[in-house]
C-alpha cells in the first residue's frame, strides 16, 4: 500500500465475506486501495468483526437508533463526508441508498449483485433463476447509479447452473466469483483503468461495450 492508494469506505450489513475477500486482496498486495473504514448499518454485522481484526475502523450507523429514513441516511452521508472517500464499495449493504448519497459518490461507488444484469434485479436471484430453470447464473460488478442494480457493469463472473443445484449449492459457487472479481474490478476502479464517463464505462480508456466476462471453469 502506498499514500497514493485511494481511501476506500466498504458498507456492509451481514457476513462480510466480500469484504474478507477485498482485505485479503489488499493484504496480499493485489488491490492498491486504503481501507479507511467499514461501515455497517447493522450493529452485529459480522464483517464488523472482520474490519476489527484486520485494524480497519468500524463504523455503526445503527439503522434501527433512527427515528426516520432521512435522519439515517443524513447520519450516513456525514459519516461519509467526514471520511471523505474517494472509492465507495457496497458489499452485502442491505439498504437502497437515496439520490443524494449515490450522485455524490458518482462515478466512485461500485455495487456487487449476484445475478448476470440485467437480468434479476433485486432480491432472491438464485431461488428465482432456479424457479425459471435457466442455464446460467452470476454476478456483476457495477457502478451505482439511483436505480436499484442499474448501474453500468464492469465485470461479471457466470456459473452453469447444474440439474441438482439448490439456491446454496449455486450461491455458493456465484459466490466464489464474487471473491475473484470484486477486488480484481475495484484495484481497477483504483487504478483508473477503468473510469465512468457519461455513464459509460471506459476500459484502458475505450469504451467497454459489453462487461468483462469471466467463465467459472475457464
Ligand atoms: C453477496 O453475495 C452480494 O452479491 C450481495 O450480498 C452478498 C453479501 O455477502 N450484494 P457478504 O456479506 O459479502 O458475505
Amino acid at each position: 500500500m502506498t499514500s497514493a492508494d485511494p481511501r476506500t469506505v466498504v458498507l456492509i450489513s451481514g457476513s462480510g465475506t466480500n469484504l474478507q475477500a477485498i482485505i485479503d486482496a489488499v493484504e496480499a498486495g493485489s488491490l492498491n486501495i486504503k481501507l479507511t473504514a467499514v461501515i455497517s448499518d447493522q450493529p452485529e454485522a459480522f464483517g464488523l468483526e472482520r474490519a476489527r481484526a484486520a485494524g480497519i475502523p468500524a463504523i455503526v450507523v445503527n439503522f434501527s437508533k433512527y427515528d426516520n429514513r432521512d435522519d439515517f441516511d443524513s447520519a450516513l452521508a456525514e459519516t461519509l463526508e467526514q471520511l471523505n472517500p474517494e472509492i465507495v464499495v457496497l458489499a452485502g449493504f442491505m439498504r437502497i441508498l437515496p439520490t443524494a448519497i449515490v450522485a455524490r459518490y458518482h462515478g466512485q461507488m461500485l455495487n456487487i449483485h449476484p445475478s448476470l444484469l440485467p437480468k434479476y434485479k433485486g432480491l432472491h436471484t438464485y431461488r428465482r433463476v432456479l424457479a425459471a430453470a435457466d442455464t446460467f447464473h452470476g454476478t456483476t460488478v457495477h457502478y451505482v447509479i439511483p436505480e436499484l442494480d442499474a448501474g453500468p457493469a464492469i465485470i461479471q463472473y457466470r456459473v452453469a447452473i447444474h440439474s441438482d443445484d439448490t439456491e446454496n449449492s449455486l450461491a455458493s459457487r456465484v459466490q466464489r466469483g464474487e471473491y475473484e472479481i470484486y477486488p480484481l474490478a475495484i484495484d481497477w476502479v483504483a487504478s483508473k483503468r477503468v473510469q465512468l464517463q457519461a455513464n459509460q464505462v471506459l476500459f484502458d480508456g475505450q469504451p467497454l461495450t459489453e462487461p468483462k466476462l469471466i467463465d467459472e471453469y475457464a
